[in-house]
């Protein structure tokens, strides 16, 4: 979905960097063998993801939603030298090919990853967080947030995906569609808890910015 007019969305996308290699081939992979490949961040939220972790320099990144490893890649770009992120999903047939391109990046050391839901494995996880990129399951957007605020260092950022949900968020809601709701109640959530501030971007399905104050 574009919002922005397409000629536009397409000189935007001109005009930011390039994706590496590596990640054109992860992507190539994800079409051919997997399920649902249009879950991938893409090339464009990519290099934003990656532009942001590099401006946070962060030493521990936790990410909920691996899916097949791309925005995982690309926020390991910005990790400090002994720095780790921390992946996590319950999906344990994408375990081995997220390993393999973890491993042709240069990061395989860096990268932990955790397979299982994430709601079971956050609490176990004794570290504090510079930078958490939420991309799971919807509905548990907000769960997601509780559980990570106090693990989350003062400065420390949440990046969350998919927060306009393909335009729904404005649209007259069906009390069938749960994961609209949640996306709702998410963002009101972010908006009004003081412990964070909040700046939703509209880039691709919108990603939203928080900043523990
Ligand atoms: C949108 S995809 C993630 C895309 C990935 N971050 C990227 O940018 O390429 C969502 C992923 O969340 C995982 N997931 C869904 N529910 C989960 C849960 N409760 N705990 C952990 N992972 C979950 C799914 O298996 C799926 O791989």
């Amino acid at each position: 979905m574009f919002f922005l007019p397409e000629k536009l969305d397409h000189y935007v996308v001109e005009h930011s960097e390039q994706e590496p290699q590596l990640l054109q081939e992860l992507t190539r992979e994800t079409y051919q063998k997997i399920l649902q490949p249009i879950m991938l961040s893409g090339p464009y939220q990519g290099r934003v993801l990656s532009m942001i972790s590099k401006l946070v320099r962060p030493k521990i990144i936790l990410e909920l939603g691996t899916f097949t490893g791309y925005a995982t890649l690309c926020l390991a770009e910005g990790l400090q030298i002994d720095g780790e992120i921390h992946t996590i999903d319950i999906n344990e047939e994408l375990h081995d090919f997220q390993r393999k391109y973890f491993d042709k990046s240069g990061f395989g050391e860096q990268i932990i990853q955790h397979t299982g839901n994430a709601l079971d494995i956050i609490p176990s996880l004794d570290m504090s967080f510079d930078l958490v990129f939420i991309d799971a399951d919807k509905p548990n957007y907000s769960n997601y947030f509780h559980l990570i605020i106090n693990k989350l260092n003062p400065g420390g950022i949440i990046l969350s995906d998919n927060v306009l949900w393909h335009g729904k968020v404005v649209e007259p809601l069906n009390d069938k569609d749960k994961s609209t709701k949640a996306v709702l109640d998410y963002n009101t959530l972010l908006k009004s808890d003081e412990r964070v501030e909040t700046v939703l971007l509209p880039i691709r399905d919108g990603l939203t910015i928080s900043r523990k104050k």
